[in-house]
């Protein structure tokens, strides 16, 4: 058995961010038990719920539990009860902050499509069927983090200014973190850029084909974003990881994940250097569904599978959970955003409960 014990701070947030995140812990603490990981759950709060308990997105408290903790999981925040709060102390910050804090530079949003949810996707079945595509996105650098400003000019008009900068050392640790996840996949990363208009692209390329030289089995492309925005759609199975930008990265991953046609099924991890990581469903809040037991605990679950596999290494346990999601997907259990005719509607707390009975059973 392993005897280090090492800590996840659990941040459930708001909305609908308590329902999924009660489900993800079951499945969580059969999985510790079942395959003996050693890891023990801390819990804090984050978003709006920590607003209304400390009066900040994220506490000072609260950020030095995930700086000691291995991983952080979390639920979703925001939410129209906060949104009339300034900028600075809305929920968002303090998810835009405990990344930043954390250094967690890469995120990574993997696109997968079920065959049992088929003919959820908005593409033609020979177009998805099987698609299995990740795409790493750099999180904490860019036009997100550039220097911005909004001046009045002469004349009395404003004038707002956002850049895009990215240093030589941020392109190549998250040029690296594409590479290391093609050799775990298919082996073929395709780098989107803008390349043709933009200095910071310029050296984006420049640095990913420095990279490539320490992975001569990768089989690297280059491709302008408005170009991988079209292939998405038309082609998408080309695709095997895709390494980006953080604005491109944004907007690619939410197509991708549109493809697979349910947004309650997507997982993400964002990781440091080190491996440590924070994992959380691509979804929001879902505030139009929160309270009425109907979410999709799925994503969060499979965020579970991804922490377990990134962070603490144990690929045996991760692959465990997602058999076991692929299972409840075989008895035709669906929540009400994957339902089809035919289907068994199930709700957020029956969902979790097969995922653990199909895990018991592996
Ligand atoms: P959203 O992802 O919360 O919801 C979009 C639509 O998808 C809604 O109709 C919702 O009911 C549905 N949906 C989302 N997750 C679902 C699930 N697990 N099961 C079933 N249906 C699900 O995005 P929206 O509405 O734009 O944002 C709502 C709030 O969430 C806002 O306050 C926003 O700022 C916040 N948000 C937080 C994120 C995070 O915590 N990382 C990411 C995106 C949004
Ligand atoms: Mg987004």
């Amino acid at each position: 058995t392993n005897t280090v014990t090492k800590q996840i701070l659990v941040l459930p947030g708001d909305g609908i961010g308590p329902e999924i995140m009660a489900e993800a812990l079951k499945v969580l603490r059969l999985a510790i038990d079942k395959f003996q990981l050693g890891l023990e759950l801390v819990f804090d709060e984050l978003g709006g719920a920590a607003i209304d308990k400390y009066g900040v997105p994220l506490a000072d408290d609260t950020l030095a539990k995930a700086k000691k903790a291995h991983a952080v999981l979390l639920g979703a925040v925001g939410g129209p009860r906060w949104d009339t709060l300034e900028r600075s102390i809305r929920p968002e910050r303090g998810l835009l902050k405990i990344r930043s804090e954390l250094g967690l530079f890469g995120n990574l949003r993997p696109a997968i499509l079920y065959p049992q949810l088929a003919s959820a996707s908005s593409l033609k079945p020979e177009v998805v069927s099987g698609l299995d595509i990740l795409i790493v996105r750099e999180l904490t650098g860019g036009i997100y983090f550039g220097p911005r400003e909004t001046k009045v000019l002469d004349n009395g008009e404003r004038r707002a200014q956002d850049t895009l900068p990215y240093s030589e050392s941020e392109i190549r640790r998250i040029a690296k973190v594409g590479f290391e996840m093609a050799m775990l996949r298919n082996k073929r990363l395709c780098s989107v850029d803008k390349a043709n208009v933009l200095e910071s692209s310029q050296l984006w390329r420049e640095i990913v084909e420095q990279v490539a030289k320490d992975y001569p089995e990768v089989e690297l492309s280059h491709m302008y974003v408005d170009n991988a925005a079209m292939q998405l759609v038309r082609a998408p199975k080309q695709f095997d990881v895709i390494v980006t930008d953080n604005m491109f990265g944004d907007i690619l991953s939410d197509e991708a994940s549109m493809l697979t046609g349910s947004i309650g099924m997507l997982p993400s991890a964002s990781l440091d250097a080190n491996g440590k990581g924070m994992y959380e469903p691509c979804h929001g809040s879902a505030p139009d569904i929160a309270g009425k037991g109907i979410a999709n605990p799925l994503a969060t679950i499979l965020s579970v599978s991804m922490m377990l596999r990134y962070t603490f290494a144990q690929p045996e346990a991760a692959s465990a959970i997602e058999q076991a999601v692929s299972d409840v997907l075989d008895q035709n259990l669906r929540t009400a955003d994957i339902w089809l005719e035919g289907m068994h509607k199930v709700g957020t707390r029956e969902m979790g409960d097969a995922v653990v009975a199909a895990l018991a059973k592996l």
